[in-house]
Order: C-alpha cells, then sequence, then structure tokens
C-alpha cells in the first residue's frame, strides 16, 4: 500500500482574511462544505492507501486531529514542526520515518490545499506512476498550463502520453516571461505539487542534491518526544534548517524525475482569483460574479464578493475585474489581477503589528 503524506502547514497567507496564521485556508470550507485538508484526506483513503502521515505545526495540530476525526479517517502519526521550513525538511522527515519501517515504503505526499473533484481518476494517475515509483523514480503529476501562471513549478516532458514520462527539466515559479515562452513551446506542464516515490529515493535525493539537511531532520526525529498523540520533532536542530521548498532544494536538480499526466480537474487555491475561478465553476455566474448569501452583486464583471466568518453584508455595484473579501475585523478589496500580492499585504500588516 501507498502512504500518504499530508502536509498540512503552510500558513496560505495569499487568502487573507479568511486564512489567518491560526486557522489558515486549507482548513476553511472555501469550496463546498469540507475544508480542503479533509478532501485531501478523504482522496487518499481507500484501498491503494495505508494510514496518512500528517506534517504540521504546534499551531494546527489539534484542528488536523479533530478533522480527521469528523471524516473518520485515522493517521499513523502526526508530526509536529517546531518551526515552518517549509516543504524540503516536512518531505525529508515523513521519508526518513517511513524508512525506519520499510525503506522501500512507497509515499504520496499531497498538499492539502487543492481542488481534485474526482478522486477515481486521480487514483488511475496513481496507479500510472506506481511502477516508475517502486523502481526508483521521483513520480510528478503534471497538469496542461492554461494561462502563464507564476505561482507554479513547470514541468518540460521528454515525450508526449499520459506517462510516466521522464522530466527533462523542472523550473520552479518562473517569471511571466518565462512562463509564457514554456507554454508556447508546448512540452511544458504545471507541477501539481504531489510526489510518488520510494523513501529511500527521497533520501538519496537529500543525500545528493541537499546534504545539509539530512543530520538535522535526522536528530530532530532522534530526539522527538511524543505528546497527546502528536509526534513533536525536536526544535533546536529543526530551527537550523534552510526554509526552502522541495522544488528548490531538490526537484529542479533531481535527474531522475518522471511525469504522469494527469488530465482531470485540478486547482491550487493559491490566492482569491483561484478561488472565484472554483467557484464560478461550481454556481453558474452571471458574468463572473460570484457572490454567496450575505454578498450581492449589481452590474457587476468578474468580481468575487465574499462575506465570511461573521463578516458584514456587501453590495458591488457596477464594479469590475475586483475581488472583496470581508470576515468580522478585515475586508480585502483588490484588482483580481492583483491576487498574488496578498503575501506582501499580509508581511506589511505583521510589521505594522
Ligand atoms: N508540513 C508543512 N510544513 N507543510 C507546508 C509547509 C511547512 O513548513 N510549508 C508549506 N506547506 C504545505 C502547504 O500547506 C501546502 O499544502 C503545500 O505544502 C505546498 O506549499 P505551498 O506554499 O502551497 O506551495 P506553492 O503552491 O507555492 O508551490 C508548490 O505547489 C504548486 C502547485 O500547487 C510547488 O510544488 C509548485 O511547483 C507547484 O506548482
Ligand atoms: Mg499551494
Amino acid at each position: 500500500t501507498i502512504t500518504p503524506v499530508l502536509l498540512a502547514g503552510g500558513s496560505g497567507t495569499r487568502l487573507w482574511p479568511v486564512s489567518r496564521k491560526s486557522f489558515p485556508k486549507q482548513f476553511a470550507p472555501l469550496v463546498g462544505e469540507e475544508s480542503l485538508f479533509q478532501a485531501s484526506a478523504r482522496r487518499l483513503h481507500g484501498p491503494r492507501y495505508g494510514a496518512p502521515l500528517v506534517m504540521t505545526n504546534a499551531d494546527f495540530r489539534f484542528i488536523v486531529a479533530e478533522q480527521l476525526d469528523q471524516i473518520g479517517i485515522a493517521p499513523s502519526a502526526i508530526l509536529i514542526e517546531p518551526a515552518g521550513r517549509n516543504t524540503a525538511p516536512a518531505i525529508l522527515a515523513a521519508a526518513l520515518t517511513a524508512a525506519e519501517q520499510d525503506p522501500d515504503a512507497v509515499l504520496l505526499v499531497a498538499p492539502s490545499d487543492h481542488v481534485v473533484p474526482d478522486a477515481a481518476a486521480f487514483g488511475r494517475a496513481v496507479d500510472l506512476g506506481l511502477p516508475a515509483a517502486t523502481a526508483g523514480r521521483i513520480v510528478t503529476f503534471g497538469i496542461t498550463p492554461t494561462r502563464p501562471e507564476t505561482g507554479y513549478g513547470y514541468m518540460e516532458a521528454e515525450a508526449a502520453g499520459e506517462g510516466p514520462v521522464t522530466l527533462k527539466r523542472f523550473v520552479e515559479k518562473p517569471d511571466a516571461g518565462k512562463a509564457a515562452q514554456m507554454i508556447a513551446q508546448g512540452n511544458f506542464l504545471w507541477n501539481a505539487g504531489i510526489f510518488l516515490f520510494a523513501a529511500r529515493t527521497m533520501i538519496e535525493a537529500f543525500e545528493a542534491h541537499a546534504p545539509e539537511y539530512l543530520d538535522p531532520v535526522r536528530a530532530a526525529l532522534a530526539e522527538a518526544h511524543a505528546d497527546l498523540g502528536f509526534l513533536r520533532l525536536a526544535p533546536e536542530p529543526w530551527e537550523r534548517l534552510p526554509d526552502r521548498s522541495v522544488d528548490y532544494a531538490v526537484l529542479e536538480k533531481a535527474e531522475n524525475l518522471s511525469v504522469v499526466r494527469f488530465s482531470g480537474h485540478w486547482s491550487d487555491l493559491g490566492g482569491w482569483d483561484a478561488v472565484w475561478r472554483e467557484t464560478q465553476e461550481a454556481v453558474p455566474a452571471e458574468r463572473g460574479a460570484v457572490t454567496d448569501d450575505r454578498s450581492t452583486a449589481i452590474d457587476c464583471d468578474n468580481v468575487l464578493l465574499r462575506s465570511q466568518d461573521e463578516g458584514m453584508e456587501v453590495v458591488g455595484i457596477g464594479l469590475t475585474d475586483v475581488m472583496v473579501v470581508a470576515t468580522k475585523d478585515a475586508v480585502l478589496v483588490a484588482g483580481m489581477d492583483r491576487a498574488q500580492e496578498v503575501r506582501q499585504a499580509v508581511s506589511a500588516l505583521k510589521e505594522k503589528g
């Protein structure tokens, strides 16, 4: 069986003000009734999979445990990272944990903030990738790009076909010009951020491309202590780790990457523009205006009006390409094409205190 590894440690600042440090986007019901985290756990549950390993931090540990309990999924472990160091160390810690039992264990690392409605189609893509993962490849999942998105990684496939196909190149988060160039070239896919590999393969990839992670992560695991069903990694070695995503630390350098093309619907809810795009499909909207029961759009085009978490009533009249997201204590008003800048806005707010 495959061990799902759910990454649930990000703080999702681009979805402020709904996503907060204490309650980030993956735990909020953004699309549908369940949280994205619950939908992700459910997607990776069933005959193919063993109990999931969850990587998160101390702030979210009770939310994680409660949300899994609500949907009746028992984790194999919930590992607590003492500090946010991005996905590289989290993935290495998961691989080392699994390798203790079985170095050949196959892991499926998945973010917990994605929308993938067709779990069965995704399962078939996983089945396609499995032999390559067993044979020592790091299998990625590729999405056909539809716009020069700068928030994703791009992957150059060596050949056409569903796959698994060898990857020539992995480019994490290019600028808009480079992204457009790669799309025009035709053989590039978006990295879905989901990885299938044998535990030993990932450990070897770190040994080859990011060896500085090994000692601190091993030490953090060796000195970890169990606490109320959670496994707390030791803070001192963990805090020494560089803050880098697995994409930059390992994947851009690795030579044993393969890709399976996934043609089902996939979206990373990386910003309010993505939420707008997703909810537009769910609720056929008039002229691209997406509202909820506490907001009203009159004569608006390409607008997201949203009021959540006891937010006040929102009314938009004659707006174009604008997003308004209201909560009890904060309101975001931004141009639809400025969604990625919410992250900087949150940093600026933090500085103001
Ligand atoms: N446990 C843990 N610890 N999880 C983390 C941490 C951490 O320190 N940092 C981020 N995560 C989780 C996030 O919650 C999310 O579920 C996932 O890891 C990916 O992090 P993001 O911050 O959302 O990455 P991204 O969207 O900018 O980029 C990645 O995903 C894209 C597709 O969604 C990259 O892999 C891109 O190449 C890819 O295209
Ligand atoms: Mg993401």
